[in-house]
């Protein structure tokens, strides 16, 4: 009896313990430097988007996720939907690792015409496209351990199989040969692979998903070749009543401001080779921290952009406990012209409004040197947007900070004409040496008035100036939230107006 009712106390006295554990933890979303309006998943490491696409009012997401750590690991796709592009919910894993190998970056589509013969009963099949990564064929050096691979769905994404036939586009000797974003060209009724393959782009075409033929090549000579090139995309976007095919090109390291970055080419597409309309490198985001940025499939003429918030350069020691990394804000692409010919205007999508608080407008303000608006997002914490309207554009910052003397700065420099983002004294940056500094990027228009947008969530900002013309992402981990803003100007700087529109959390916590 004495030893049953001591078994008995031992086993309660475990029990209390363990909540007591588990109540000290902070609960998932509620995480310091955690983003609130952002998609990350629950715990654990993510990179790349994958498999975005459309289907019965559902936008899907799939993402590289390692569950077992927060650092890159055996890649599975993770997943989670939504019927906004704001408000996400997870979803099962959807891709294992198997005896082909980790599942790399891929795409998927909705087979409408069942060309896959995979759909049964009506059901239409939507099938994943992905590269089997063999890590025992790297480790033993041989050069063709990327294959592509392909696997379906007929409940909506909720459970796959993977195909037998599987891999069913053999690596013909190079090392890089990944990251298949596959589309359906209607003009010939057949699906267009593009391929990464080291440092350039490889097409292919098929009939039913299953057997690729080689189309051409792209890229050799053209672009950006500071790094490999990875997540590739292509499509065609509308400027003035005329079609132009754009091929996105992330790479890595080589981008504008360090590490990894998304280029793009414009040009046209003939449903075999894409041909680019001149010869200038045009990068999508010129912070360090988008990365791995494509579009969703089946959403007809609109073309949505979603990217990594993070930089491979130091993605595996970022300081967060639980999760690493997250996604940008969804964001609409257009084709604008500029001062530097046409290129790709970015905005985040207009559906974030679906989680606006009571905005607060200031009209005709004036900065002489700084402008402290403190109290005005006092009770924001630090998830709002702020768009700012000037009829003479002239040099200033806005700046993030909090009691520590910890700042990011948000800017334009006159001089230099660039727009910048400063995370030099932003809170922790030893984890990688060159975290700390300043990104620039150029301004696409001569424009007097200018406008911009800012995007802050958290621990992550995002800038789109000159209606998105210019577009930079920077994460940033202060000792405590930047609660206070302000805007300052060496010269005396007019503003229009400032609206600030505070965010309600996506999460239910
Ligand atoms: C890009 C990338 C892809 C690859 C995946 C692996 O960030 O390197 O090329 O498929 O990540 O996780």
């Amino acid at each position: 009896m004495k030893t049953k009712c001591g078994v008995l106390m031992l086993i309660a006295f475990l029990t209390i313990t363990c909540i007591c554990k588990a109540q000290d933890l902070p609960k998932p979303y509620t995480e310091q430097y955690r983003p609130q309006l952002h998609f990350s998943p629950k715990a654990h490491w993510v990179n790349d988007p994958n498999g975005m696409v459309y289907f019965n009012h559902t936008y899907h997401l799939f993402f590289q996720y390692y569950p077992k750590d927060i650092v890159w690991g055996p890649m599975h796709w993770g997943h989670a939907v939504s019927k906004d592009l704001i408000h996400w919910k997870e979803l099962p894993i959807a891709l294992y690792p198997d005896s082909l190998g980790y599942i790399f970056s891929g795409s998927a589509v909705v087979d409408s015409n069942n060309t896959s013969g995979f759909g049964k009963k009506g059901k239409i099949p939507m099938v994943a496209i992905f590269t089997h990564h063999d890590p025992k064929g790297e480790k033993a050096g041989k050069d063709n351990y990327q294959n592509q691979s392909i696997a379906y769905s007929l409940d909506e994404g909720n459970t796959w199989t993977k195909y037998k036939g599987n891999p069913v586009l053999k690596n013909p000797g190079i090392k890089d040969f990944r990251d298949p974003k596959v589309m359906w060209y209607a003009k010939e009724k057949k699906w267009v692979m593009t391929l990464a393959t080291k440092d350039h782009i490889t097409f292919y075409s098929a009939s039913d998903l299953k057997n690729w033929k080689k189309e051409s090549e792209f890229g050799l000579r053209e672009g950006a070749h500071g790094g490999v090139w990875e997540c590739p995309d292509l499509f065609p976007l509308k400027l003035n009543g005329k079609t132009y095919w754009v091929l996105i090109v992330n790479i890595n390291p080589g981008g504008p401001n360090g590490g990894s970055a998304t280029q793009y080419f414009i040009g046209s597409y003939n449903g075999s080779k894409f041909t680019p309309m001149d010869t200038q490198t045009r990068w999508l985001d010129y912070g360090p921290d988008e990365y791995a940025g494509i579009t969703w499939g089946n959403t007809g003429s609109r073309k949505i952009f979603l990217g990594w918030m993070s930089n491979w350069e130091y993605a595996n020691q970022v300081p967060t406990e639980k999760w690493r990394n997250a996604m940008t804000i969804p964001r609409d692409l257009q084709l604008k012209q500029s001062k530097q010919g046409i290129v790709i205007a970015s905005t985040p999508v207009p559906e974030l409004a679906t989680i606006n608080a009571k905005s607060l407008a200031l009209n005709n303000l004036s900065v002489n040197k700084t402008l402290d608006l403190s109290s005005k997002v006092a009770d924001f914490k630090s998830q709002y947007v702020l768009k700012m309207s000037l009829a003479q554009l002239k040099g200033y910052t806005i700046k993030l900070s909090n009691k520590k003397s910890e700042e990011l700065l948000i800017g334009y420099d006159e001089a230099k004409d660039q727009y910048f983002i400063d995370r030099t004294k932003s809170g922790k940056v030893s984890f990688q040496k060159d975290f700390a500094g300043q990104a620039k990027a150029p301004r696409f228009t001569a424009a007097k008035n200018s406008d911009i947008t800012i995007v802050v969530d958290k621990a992550s900002v995002e800038v789109f100036a000159d209606g998105g013309l210019t577009t930079m992402t920077a994460v940033y981990f202060p000792n405590g939230d930047f609660t206070d803003l302000a805007i300052t100007a060496n010269e005396k700087l007019n503003i229009k107006n400032i609206k600030i529109t505070p965010l309600k959390s996506i999460w239910n916590k």
